[in-house]
């Protein structure tokens, strides 16, 4: 009873998010979103087998969740926790792990993962906190937690700690706005980093165009011998 109480309140707040949060869906009838809102339905199917599933029930969420998967391409485990006002939008590709926890207010696009980083057991998945935005295709991996307001670039993945109110982008992620300004610092330029493929690439291909062009002026032999490379020795010691 309690169960179908509960449900039908989050029913009217996870309608309530996505008309707020997604554009597409101003002027749109709750009823028509409640039908063909994949997010939506994927969350509220969610809302039903997390019930179930911590009343102990067998088997049921499971199956729940594997429905809700096939119908709506976003896969969360019965375990995880979701806070009111989850708005997940166009939702295909959502994975959403077992020990997940997520505040109020959240939104996340399609193609994101909370997931673990291997095979550790107990806490491995992400806590994000209210009203945090995480974009298309963002890896959340680890027990790390996403502090409350930030938001997270598409396609970034996250590893580590997200202070709260910034803004997280890139592989590795790393803050480029933190309270709203831009970070400052020496460490700050992820842009830049060395690329040690790239420039062995392109020693060689120089290289290859100095044989080529020394063997067509009939020079042969040891003209151009390979660049010398300093550095440390890759098998250590
Ligand atoms: C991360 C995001 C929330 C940032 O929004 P914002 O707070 O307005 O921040 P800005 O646009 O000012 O971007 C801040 C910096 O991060 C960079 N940036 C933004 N998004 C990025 C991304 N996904 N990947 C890499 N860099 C990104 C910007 O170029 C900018 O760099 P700069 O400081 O050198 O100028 C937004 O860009 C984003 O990715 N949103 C997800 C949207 C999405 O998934 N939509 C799917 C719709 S179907």
């Amino acid at each position: 009873m309690s169960l179908i109480s509960v449900t039908a309140g989050e029913i009217r707040r996870d309608v309530a998010a996505a008309k707020a949060r997604d554009p597409a869906a101003k002027g749109v009838w709750a009823l028509e979103i409640l039908l063909t809102w994949p997010g939506v339905q994927a969350v509220l199917a969610h809302r039903v087998a997390h019930g179930l599933y911590r009343a102990g029930v067998p088997l049921l969420p499971r199956l729940i969740a594997t429905l809700a998967r096939s119908i709506t391409g976003v896969e969360i485990h019965p375990g995880a926790t979701i806070g009111p006002n989850f708005f997940i939008d166009h939702g295909m590709g959502v994975v959403i792990g077992e020990t997940a926890e997520i505040g109020a207010d959240v939104t996340i696009y399609q193609g994101v993962t909370l997931g673990g980083t291997g095979f550790q057991t107990g806490k491995r998945h992400p806590t994000v906190e209210d009203s945090v935005t995480i974009g298309s295709g963002a890896k959340l991996l680890g027990p790390i937690r996403v502090g409350h307001g930030s938001k997270i670039g598409a396609n970034t993945v996250v590893i580590h700690e997200v202070p709260p109110r910034s803004t997280v982008v890139g592989n590795p992620g790393h803050p480029v706005r933190v309270e709203g300004r831009r970070v400052e610092g020496p460490d700050a330029d992820w842009v830049h980093l060395p690329d040690p493929i790239a420039d062995a690439l392109k020693r060689l291909s120089r290289r290859v165009e100095a044989v080529e062009a020394s063997t067509e002026n009939g020079v042969v032999g040891d003209e151009f011998p390979a660049e010398r490379q300093v550095g440390p020795n890759p098998a250590g010691g």
